[in-house]
C-alpha cells in the first residue's frame, strides 16, 4: 500500500507566563478535531504544540516567581504538556523553543536570510510593548499598552533588522488568495494592513537588552526577536521528517499579523516553503472580556475535565461558538449544552437504542436490508462539508438533527408495539438496523470532536476494529458485516445536576 498522504497541523506556541487556560484549550481541541478529521479522511495526520520560553515577558515572570528563567519553564511547559495529555490524547510533537533543536533551525533561518541579502544592522529607537514584545509603530510618549493598561517602555537599541519592505508587494499577492488566510474579516484586515502607504517597515529581528533568548550568530550580546524564534517552531518541531510544509497554522486573530505577514516573509527570504493555509479563530470571552491573565477572569480547563470529562469541553467549545467568530463562555451554558445534547441526545439515543436490540433480539442485530428512510447521506456530506471549512458547530449540528431524526422515528414507529406481533417481525428488524445505522454513522461522524466517548460508543456497537482507523469515505457502506452481536448496554453520558456541578466549578 502506498504511504498515506501527510497533513501538518498546528497550534500556537503557548507563553509560559501563564499556566493552561480554556483559551490555550480552544485552539488545541479545535486543532486536534482538525488533524483526527483529517486522520479519518486517510491522511497521516500530525499535530504540533509547544511552548514559547523566550523573551522579556518570561524574564521577568521568572524573577517574580523567584526562579531561573530555566526553571520557571521547565514547570510550566510540563504543565501544558500534561493539560494535552488529558485533553487531546497524543500530541504528535511537543516543541519547547529553549530545545538545542530548535535553536538551531532559528540560527539556519537566519543565516539564510543573510546570505541572500534580507539583513543589515542599524539602530533603533522606538515604543516597545512588552507584552506584544513588539515596538508598536505611530505611538508617542506617555501612550498605554492596550492589553496590559502599562506605559510603553521608550527603548534605542541596535538591531538586526529583517527587509521586511522587499515583500510587500508580494505579501499582498499572497494574502490575495482566499485559500491562504482565514476567515475572510482576518484576510481583509491584512491586505489593507500590507495596502498602507508606504508599505511595510523593515523589523528589528535581534535584541541587546534581553538575555533570554537564542543567540544571534556572529553577533555577541544579540538575541534573536521572540517572534522570528517562536514562528520557527512550527518547523523545527518536525526537523528530519517530510512534514513541512504545514498544511494548517490554526492561531487566535491576535497573532494573525505575524502569521500572515512576518512569518511568510521570513521563509520566503531563507527559499523555505511556505504553510498552505492559515485560519484565524476568534476569541474566548469570560463575562463578555477576553480570558486574560491582567484582567483575572481565567477559567482552568482541568477542574472541567474532572467534572464532566475532556469531551464535554470539547464538544461545548466547538459546538457553541461559531468558529472564527468570538464567543462567550459560560458554566451554564457548559452543563445545559451537555444534557441536553449528550446525556439526552446522543447518550439517550444509545441507551435506548442497544437496550431495544437486548430486549427483543438478544444483542444480535441483523444489518442487511433496504436502504433507510432517515438523512444518513445528506448528513454524512453535511459534515464532512463543514468540517472541511473548519465550521465545527455546523458539523455538529447537521450530526446533532440526524440524532433528533431518529428519536422522532423511533416513537413514530413504536417498536415496542411492532415486538407484540410476531407478524411485525421484519419491520421491528429494520427499525432497529436503521438506528443502530443511525448511531454508527454519528458516533463516526462525532469522533474527531469527541475521541473518547465516541471509542466508548464504538465498543458498545460491538465493533472490535479502533474507532480512529474508521474511514469517512467508507462510512455509507454499511457496517461491514451481516449482523452484530452487541455487549451489555453501559451508560456514556451521565446526567449532570447543575447546582453540584456549578458549585464543584466556581
Ligand atoms: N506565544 C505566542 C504565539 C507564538 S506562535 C508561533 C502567543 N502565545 S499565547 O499564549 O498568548 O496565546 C496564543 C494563542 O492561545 C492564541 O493565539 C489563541 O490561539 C489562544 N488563546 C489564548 N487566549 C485565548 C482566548 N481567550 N480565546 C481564544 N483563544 C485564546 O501569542
Amino acid at each position: 500500500m502506498p504511504a498515506a498522504k501527510t497533513f501538518y497541523v498546528t497550534t500556537p506556541i503557548y507563553y509560559v507566563n501563564d499556566a493552561p487556560h480554556i483559551g490555550h484549550a480552544y485552539t488545541t481541541i479545535a486543532s486536534d478535531a482538525f488533524k483526527r478529521y483529517k486522520r479519518m479522511q486517510g491522511f497521516d495526520a500530525r499535530l504540533t504544540t509547544g511552548t514559547d520560553e523566550h523573551g522579556q515577558k518570561i524574564e521577568r515572570s521568572a524573577k517574580k516567581a523567584g526562579k531561573s528563567p530555566q526553571a520557571f519553564t521547565d514547570t510550566v511547559a510540563e504543565e501544558f504538556a500534561n493539560t494535552w495529555k488529558n485533553f487531546v490524547f497524543g500530541i504528535d510533537y511537543f516543541q519547547r523553543t529553549t530545545s538545542p533543536q530548535h535553536a538551531e533551525m532559528v540560527q539556519e533561518l537566519y543565516r539564510r536570510c543573510k546570505a541572500n541579502g534580507f539583513i543589515y544592522k542599524s539602530s533603533y529607537t522606538g515604543y516597545y510593548s512588552v507584552v506584544q514584545e513588539a515596538f508598536v509603530q505611530d505611538a508617542k510618549e506617555g501612550d498605554i499598552d492596550p492589553e496590559s493598561g502599562q506605559p510603553l517602555e521608550l527603548v534605542t537599541e541596535e538591531n538586526c533588522f529583517f527587509k521586511l519592505s522587499a515583500f510587500t508587494d508580494w505579501l499582498i499577492e499572497l494574502n490575495s488568495d482566499p485559500s491562504f488566510l482565514q476567515p475572510e474579516t482576518r484576510r481583509n484586515e491584512v491586505l489593507a494592513f500590507l495596502k498602507q502607504e508606504g508599505g511595510l517597515k523593515d523589523l528589528s529581528i535581534s535584541r541587546t537588552t534581553i538575555k533570554w533568548g537564542i543567540p544571534v550568530p556572529d553577533e555577541p550580546g544579540h538575541v534573536f526577536y521572540v517572534w522570528f524564534d517562536a514562528l520557527t517552531t512550527y518547523m523545527s518541531a518536525v526537523a528530519g521528517t517530510n512534514l513541512w510544509p504545514a498544511d494548517l497554522h490554526m492561531i487566535g486573530k491576535e497573532i494573525t499579523r505575524f502569521h500572515a505577514i512576518y512569518w511568510p516573509a521570513f521563509l520566503k527570504a531563507a527559499d523555505w516553503p511556505l504553510p498552505k493555509r492559515i485560519f484565524a479563530h476568534g476569541w474566548l470571552l469570560f463575562d463578555n472580556n477576553k480570558m486574560s491573565k491582567s484582567r483575572g477572569n481565567i477559567v482552568r480547563p482541568e477542574p472541567i475535565r474532572q467534572a464532566m470529562g475532556a469531551d464535554a469541553l470539547r464538544y461545548y467549545l466547538l459546538r457553541e461558538i461559531i468558529f472564527g467568530s468570538d464567543g462567550n463562555f459560560a458554566f451554564d451554558a457548559l452543563v445545559t449544552r451537555y444534557n441536553a445534547d449528550l446525556a439526552n441526545g446522543l447518550g439517550n439515543l444509545a441507551s435506548r437504542t442497544l437496550t431495544m436490540i437486548h430486549q427483543y433480539r438478544q444483542g444480535a442485530v441483523s444489518l442487511d436490508g433496504e436502504a433507510s428512510p432517515l438523512p444518513v447521506s445528506e448528513t454524512i456530506s453535511a459534515a464532512i462539508d463543514a468540517y472541511e471549512r473548519l465550521d465545527f458547530s455546523r458539523a455538529l449540528e447537521a450530526i446533532w438533527n440526524l440524532i433528533g431524526a431518529a428519536d422522532k422515528y423511533i416513537v413514530e414507529q413504536a417498536p415496542w408495539k411492532l415486538a407484540k406481533d410476531p407478524a411485525l417481525a421484519d419491520q421491528l428488524d429494520a427499525v432497529l438496523r436503521n438506528v443502530y445505522n443511525v448511531l454508527r454513522v454519528v458516533t463516526v461522524l462525532a469522533a474527531p470532536v469527541m475521541p473518547d466517548s465516541c471509542a466508548r460508543i464504538w465498543k458498545l456497537l460491538g465493533m472490535t476494529t479502533a474507532l480512529e482507523d474508521e474511514r469517512l469515505g467508507a462510512l455509507e457502506e454499511g457496517a461491514g458485516a451481516a449482523s452484530r452481536q452487541i455487549p451489555p448496554v453501559e451508560p456514556v453520558f451521565p446526567r449532570l445536576d447543575m447546582k453540584t456541578i456549578i458549585a464543584q466549578l466556581d
